[in-house]
């Protein structure tokens, strides 16, 4: 990672907006320039293509109706070009939108009237695509209830799953998500689902883990009224309520061994009979599953029945854990940082790069949840400006932590430091506990060696020895 580096969520980012209608057209504008965009605009394809000669646009938001040269002729002349903006397509027609346009290459499509919000959150999106150099770094799409299904990544091992995620989606294939605790299991459900034909239809997902014993078959397959003690009223099953569209079946590894039979007969028949129900109903549902459980090995334990795991597992997409795609963490803090500020309504521009570099040395046993709640415990303290080293949970402190020239070192048992305490942890030698302190205290006095020697009780001289020795270099400790 570059030293100085900073995550910044203010850029100068170039828009071209391309509409036949002017009222949309100017308040488009207004509202992006009120954002902080750059913003041309352009009547329509082929005032488009001539801007685009002298106006190397980041992002171009046209229609796709309009004369001379319509959107889809728009898309397609920019399609075939290797540079140009990223086209986000804004139009009424989101059918026949979803469609056609990414063929073209269109990263998303808006239905119109466009909700600033859903805007803001796109633009900020398809910037940080563009910031990150990589076009192909986001799978995004707008449902058409206007959720943002949305993963980032631009590590190989995300190229590749963003690869796989748009081969399989279409078809209406089961597909068995595994992966580490959130590591985006359930978000890679829901793009399944909006990048399939059904995302018109509903996406339902059940925890299979979260009902007491006997209630998951009533969830699954639903009841009819006085079926069994406790069921007063009838309610239809999460396999109904998906119809039309796609079911997740979260923590499939802990669903019991007698429910697992009785699924898979439902799959296979394709109907199901809610509980003390006398009629079945014609099911047409995808379905797909996610579990952080070694699948084969649980089947292999005889927890889970071999042939429903066949009946699941036809794709399988497995997520890398975060400790291993660490290349991915400047985008996916921008892109939760962006996302967080909206949620908390905060105005948190920067991420310092000392930051993202104990981001780098961390675990992250948690993946991608856990740096979601970091970054969210930091924003809501910061409020503006840069997130720096001292927003961050204690697990991150860097009392011992070594800058040299080759890079960033982390001792191997490092020290905790907050409000003005350092804490050791049993093991630490004389020298490590020296090294903590000393750079402790210069970053407590912003780097003043003079009073950080008076507090430490040594002459600058020997503070400044000590300093050499440790080979702490002046900006490892500059606040
Ligand atoms: N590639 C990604 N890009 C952006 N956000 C992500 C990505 N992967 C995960 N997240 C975010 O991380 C959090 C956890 O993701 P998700 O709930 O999908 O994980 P999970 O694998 O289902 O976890 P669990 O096994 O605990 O249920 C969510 O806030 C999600 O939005
Ligand atoms: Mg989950």
């Amino acid at each position: 990672m570059d030293e100085g580096t900073c995550i910044s969520t203010t850029p100068e980012i170039r828009v071209l907006l391309v509409d036949d209608h002017e009222r949309d057209l100017r308040n488009l504008s207004r509202l992006l320039s009120s954002w902080n965009y750059s913003v041309e605009t352009a009547f329509d394809g082929e005032e488009a293509c001539q801007k685009l000669a002298d106006y190397p646009a980041d992002i171009m938001l046209t229609d796709l109706v309009m004369p001379r040269i319509d959107g889809f002729e728009l898309l397609r002349r920019l399609h075939a070009q290797d540079e140009g903006p990223i086209p986000i397509v804004v139009t009424a027609f989101t059918d026949m939108a979803a469609d056609t346009t990414r063929d073209l290459g269109a990263f998303c499509y808006l239905p119109k009237p466009v909700e600033p919000k859903d805007l803001r959150e796109l633009l900020e999106r398809a910037s940080a695509q563009r910031r990150s150099g990589r076009d192909g770094g986001i799978v995004l799409e707008m449902g058409d209830r206007g959720a943002v299904a949305d993963m980032v990544g631009t590590t190989p091992e995300m190229q590749k799953i963003f690869a796989l995620l748009n081969k399989v989606a279409p078809s209406c294939a089961s597909v068995l998500i595994t992966g580490e605790s959130g590591t985006g299991k359930e978000l890679v459900a829901r793009a399944i689902h909006s990048l399939s034909p059904r995302r018109a239809g509903p996406f339902v997902a059940i925890n299979c883990a979260g009902f007491p014993e006997g209630l998951v078959e009533s969830e699954l397959f639903g009841h009819e009224k006085g079926a069994f003690t406790g069921a007063v009223e009838r309610r239809p099953g999460c396999l109904e309520l998906a119809n039309g569209g796609t079911l997740l079946l979260d923590e499939i590894g802990e669903l019991p061994i007698q429910t697992q039979a009785k699924l898979l007969r439902v799959l296979e028949d394709s109907r199901v009979r809610r509980i003390g129900g006398k009629s079945e109903i014609q099911l047409d549902v995808r379905i797909l599953a996610a579990t952080n459980r070694n699948t084969e090995q649980i089947v292999r334990s005889g927890h889970f029945r071999q042939d429903l795991y066949y009946r699941l597992n036809v794709f399988h997409i497995q997520l890398p854990p975060l400790r291993e795609r660490k290349g991915d963490l400047p985008v996916l803090c921008e892109a939760l940082l962006a996302s967080l500020n909206r949620k908390h309504e905060r105005h948190v521009t920067e991420i310092h790069p000392d930051v993202l570099e104990c981001f780098a040395q961390y675990g992250w046993p948690g993946n991608v949840r856990e740096l979601r709640n970091v970054l969210e415990s930091a924003v809501i303290l910061v409020g503006e400006g840069m997130l720096t080293t001292e927003h961050l949970p204690v697990k991150f402190a860097r009392g011992p932590c070594v800058r040299e020239s080759s890079g960033f070192q982390e001792p191997s048992k490092p020290a905790h430091a907050k409000d003005g305490v350092v804490a050791l942890p049993f093991g630490t030698t004389v020298e490590e506990a020296e090294k903590a302190l000393i750079q402790f205290t210069l970053q407590h006095t912003h780097n003043n060696k003079s009073r950080a020697a008076k507090i430490l009780g040594i002459s600058p001289k020997t503070l400044h020895c000590k300093i050499k020795q440790y080979r702490m270099q002046s900006e490892t400790v500059g606040a």
